[in-house]
This record gives structure tokens, C-alpha cells and sequence, in this order.
């Protein structure tokens, strides 16, 4: 599960220099660094909502509690990100700083309770399953963007 936490920190990273961009007006870079971000972390969130969250909640035993609340979580932030992309879209940098910190916090917390709350209590059943879940995991992958 290593690229998990991998991701986590380079979405982190990404959005971080994002804001910094914003003190600078680096628009371009501010764009470029944006658009990868948001192209990476839709094909995770696919991955979490596909894959992971389903092969812990087949699971016997497990509730649907956790992967709901995170899946609510994605929602939140994937419509934060629509909403930074259309005021980048347009030029509208008036707000842009403060919702790049907005979504560094969100993200922080989020990747926070999928690393110290989900994982370990979802390990049990994502091992029991771990070939078949690699395999989704790769054809996903394979499909991309
Ligand atoms: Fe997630
Ligand atoms: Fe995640």
C-alpha cells in the first residue's frame, strides 16, 4: 500500500505549492501544478471508491459507516477542486490562495483518517483479498485518463 501514502503526500505537496504559487502570481505554474494534481487524484479517488472502500464493506463484519464518511469526504473536496478549476479557468484569482489552503487542510484531514483510521482497520480484509484487488487495481490504472 505503499503508493497510498505516496499519492497522499504528492497531492499534499502539490496543492502546498499551489498556494505558494498564488503569493507569487505564478499563474502558469499555478495551472500546470493544478492540472496534474487533479488529473492524479481522480484516478485514486477511482481506485479508493472502486476498489478499496467495496472489498472492505463485502467484508463480513464490516459497517458502512467509515467508507461513507470518507466518500463524502471526496465529494467535498472534488468539488472544491471544480470550483478552484473554474476560477482559474476564468481569471478569477480573487479567492484562489485561501481555497488552495482550504483544500491543503482538507486534504490533510481526510488522508489523515484513511491512513490512521481506515487502513489499519480495513487491513485484515483488503489482505484477505490481496490478489484480486491488485488486479482491479491494475486494470484500472491501465485505463487512466
Ligand atoms: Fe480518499
Ligand atoms: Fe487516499
Amino acid at each position: 500500500m505503499k503508493w497510498f501514502y505516496h499519492d497522499h503526500k504528492d497531492f499534499e505537496s502539490a496543492v502546498y505549492k499551489c498556494r505558494v504559487a498564488c503569493d507569487i502570481a505564478d499563474w502558469s505554474l499555478v495551472q500546470d501544478v493544478f492540472a496534474e494534481m487533479a488529473s492524479n487524484y481522480k484516478n485514486h479517488v477511482r481506485i479508493e471508491e472502486d476498489v478499496l472502500f467495496p472489498a472492505y464493506d463485502a467484508h463480513p463484519g464490516a459497517s458502512s459507516g467509515p467508507t461513507a464518511s470518507l466518500e463524502a469526504d471526496h465529494e467535498q473536496i472534488l468539488h472544491l477542486m471544480d470550483h478552484i478549476a473554474q476560477g482559474l479557468a476564468e481569471n478569477d484569482r480573487e479567492s484562489l490562495a485561501e481555497n488552495f489552503s482550504l483544500l491543503y487542510r482538507i486534504l490533510r484531514n481526510h488522508h489523515e483518517k484513511e491512513e490512521e483510521i481506515f487502513l489499519p482497520m480495513a487491513s485484515g480484509a483488503l489482505y484477505s483479498n490481496k490478489d484480486a484487488i491488485l488486479a482491479e487495481m491494475h486494470s484500472l490504472a491501465a485505463k487512466g485518463d
